[in-house]
């Protein structure tokens, strides 16, 4: 569990980072952060792209500079959008935060006060992830 300092950076880093977004097709900015087992905070912003089917996800952008720096287990995920209702990671991200944080607690947090807290194995249940390669 992110203490609430680490929750209040985690909060900051992923609001910083939708300030990045590259959403001119979309126009829906998201950014994300993640907390490393090793204490660090890693942010990424959705990244789309002129052919549809490439955008990439706040978390996917996250979570793949994390692990280029060598990190291999992921405790939180905070997504921020800039929403009245919280937006939860797309599927494909889900299946992406299972592979480095499979009990993964998950925040989303918006423009008002609601916020939604809840963990990967409520979010993809029965996940298929490394344990299944071993
Ligand atoms: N998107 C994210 O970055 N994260 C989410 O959790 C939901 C969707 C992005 C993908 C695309 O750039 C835009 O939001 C609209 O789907």
């Amino acid at each position: 569990m992110p203490t609430p300092a680490q929750r209040r950076r985690l909060e900051r880093a992923a609001r910083a980072a939708a300030e990045e977004s590259y959403s001119p097709y979309s126009e829906f900015r998201v950014g994300a952060a993640i907390l490393t087992a090793s204490g660090r905070v890693y942010a990424g912003c959705n990244v789309e792209n002129a052919s549809y089917g490439l955008c990439n996800c706040a978390e996917r952008t996250a979570i793949f500079t994390a692990a280029a720096e060598g990190e291999r287990q992921i405790r939180a995920v905070v997504v921020y959008t800039p929403t009245k209702q919280p937006t939860l990671p797309c599927g494909a991200c889900r299946q992406v935060i299972n592979e480095f944080g499979p009990d993964a607690v998950v925040i989303s947090v918006c423009d008002s006060d609601r916020r939604l807290e809840t963990t990967l194995p409520e979010l993809l249940p029965h996940a298929f992830g490394p344990k299944d390669l071993a």
